[in-house]
């Protein structure tokens, strides 16, 4: 791959996923108004990104990754996002706490919103229409009217995405993701299930630990890292057109970044090496991910390493497996053992959910949250086996009180799914069997602490 990158020289490779816009003149239209849009990101906080995710490469992080499967413009409200976050801030302070380890703290949010599809249309009821792709592309309802692509979406998507951004920025920043304020978190729905207890003892602790430095004269408002926190953005980067406009050179460095989110991944889908995906990704300077399904080879897999992170710089690349609870054991034991082998530098991610989707028996789309635990564990257990460091997780969740992905300490049933399934998309686990995530994942890291400050002994000592 040593032709030459532009931020379109993506468009003179073959392409996957790509919607059919009836308008083709609409099309460039929009991308050349949204060339002139200023950026939602900046190329310094993307670095700063990258830094943190070396750390977490080097294994002394953790990498917390999720959001919502797809954002939709009708639930771009105040208190889905509030909630998100809340939700978010509780699951990073369990494992920060409960596992000593800093996290990296990355939402699918603020530009989640295109969607690949296995099929471009779909039938119902012998009509036959193109998939929904994702609000940003065109809409769920099944006519003609809704299905259609139309580009004014992306307009839309950028602002609700600086909206969305603007206001996660105020709350990590602005006094709301404060450490004296971990009480109040707990979203209202949570207060009575059996993850609270837990959460009020821990919250507790570090409310007690503040007291104590606090009394030993250690002023806590001068630590501003206690009062505020960072906040990465990511998406899937599948809309190349609209990835286009939003990639800028960066007037410090004269490199090229995408300035739509911090982080950019290429989907299962669409991480063929020779095509357009991978083709965009290689030449921007932001973090990237790349999810790894059971289909990918050890030697496709190093290829696209080449190509992604040709200097093999720590933090550049985050590779997200999604296996399956029964598949994870082998696909990813093999990918493993070929990355080491050839010392290559990445962050290993685990994505539990969408290896584990399944339709239940009353037809809804479900995760069964005991296979999403099961493949969480055999991903520690493969790098525990290998010597290799699990680096973070990456989720599909959401701060509200749905009912999507069964199991958990309520226990949701294939009967409950129908109560309160709201995904555009794909079932997210919902804040209780989040934070329930969130401290199994502490569990696993502390021991996986516990194993790095014990070095083996050098002789075994008789
Ligand atoms: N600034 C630290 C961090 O982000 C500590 C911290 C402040 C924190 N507020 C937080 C940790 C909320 C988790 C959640 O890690
Ligand atoms: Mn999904």
């Amino acid at each position: 791959m040593s032709e030459r990158w532009t931020p379109d020289s993506w468009r003179k490779k073959p392409i996957e996923q790509v919607p059919v816009y009836p308008d083709r003149q609409a099309l460039a239209d929009t991308e050349k108004q949204l060339a002139t849009f200023p950026p939602l990101v900046f190329a310094g906080e993307a670095r700063s990104l990258k830094k943190q995710l070396a750390r977490v490469a080097n294994g002394h992080a953790f990498l917390l990754q999720g959001g919502d499967c797809a954002e939709s413009f009708a639930e771009h409200g105040a208190n889905n996002i509030r909630d998100f976050f809340r939700m978010f801030l509780q699951m990073a302070v369990v494992l920060t706490y409960a596992a000593a380890s800093p996290v990296v703290k990355v939402g699918r949010i603020a530009g989640q919103f295109a969607k690949p599809r296995s099929s471009p249309t779909e039938k119902r009821d012998g009509k036959e229409l193109p998939s929904y792709r994702g609000d940003i592309i065109n809409d769920i309802a099944f006519t003609e009217e809704a299905r259609r692509a139309d580009p004014r979406r992306q307009i839309e998507a950028f602002r609700q995405s600086a909206a969305t951004l603007n206001l996660l920025r105020a709350f990590a920043q602005g006094g709301y993701a404060n450490l004296a304020s971990v009480r109040q978190w707990m979203l209202g729905f949570v207060k009575d299930s059996p993850q609270s207890r837990r959460y009020v003892e821990l919250s507790d602790r570090i409310s007690e630990a503040l007291g104590f430095m606090q009394a030993c004269g250690l002023d806590l408002e001068s630590h501003p890292e206690l009062r505020t926190t960072e906040f990465y953005t990511s998406h899937e980067a599948l809309l190349l057109g609209f990835e286009q406009a939003f990639t800028r050179i960066d007037s410090t460095t004269g490199d090229w970044y995408a300035t739509s989110g911090h982080m950019l991944w290429i989907g299962d889908r669409t991480r063929q090496y020779d095509h357009a995906h991978i083709e965009y990704a290689r030449g921007i300077k932001n973090p990237l991910g790349l999810k790894c399904g059971p289909s990918l080879k050890a030697d496709d897999l190093l290829r696209l390493i080449d190509i992604l992170n040709p200097d093999n710089e720590a933090g550049r690349l985050t590779l997200i497996g999604r296996f399956g609870a029964e598949k994870v054991g082998e696909h990813l034991s093999a990918l493993v053992r070929a990355v080491k082998r050839e010392g290559k530098v990445v962050l290993w991610s685990c994505d539990p959910m969408h290896g584990n989707t399944i339709t239940s028996a009353s037809g809804y789309k479900t995760r069964p949250f005991d296979l999403i635990l099961k493949e969480v564990r055999g991903f520690f257990d493969v790098h525990a086996a290998e010597g290799t460091y699990a680096g973070g997780v990456h989720l599909e969740m959401t701060g509200q009180n749905v009912t999507e992905c069964t199991g958990g300490a309520r226990a949701i049933s294939d009967a409950d799914l129908n109560d309160r399934y709201h995904t555009a998309c794909d079932p997210r686990l919902n804040a209780e069997q989040a934070i329930d995530l969130a401290f199994l994942l502490a569990e696993l890291l502390k021991k996986v602490r516990s194993a790095q400050a014990k070095p083996m002994p050098a002789v075994a000592g008789l």
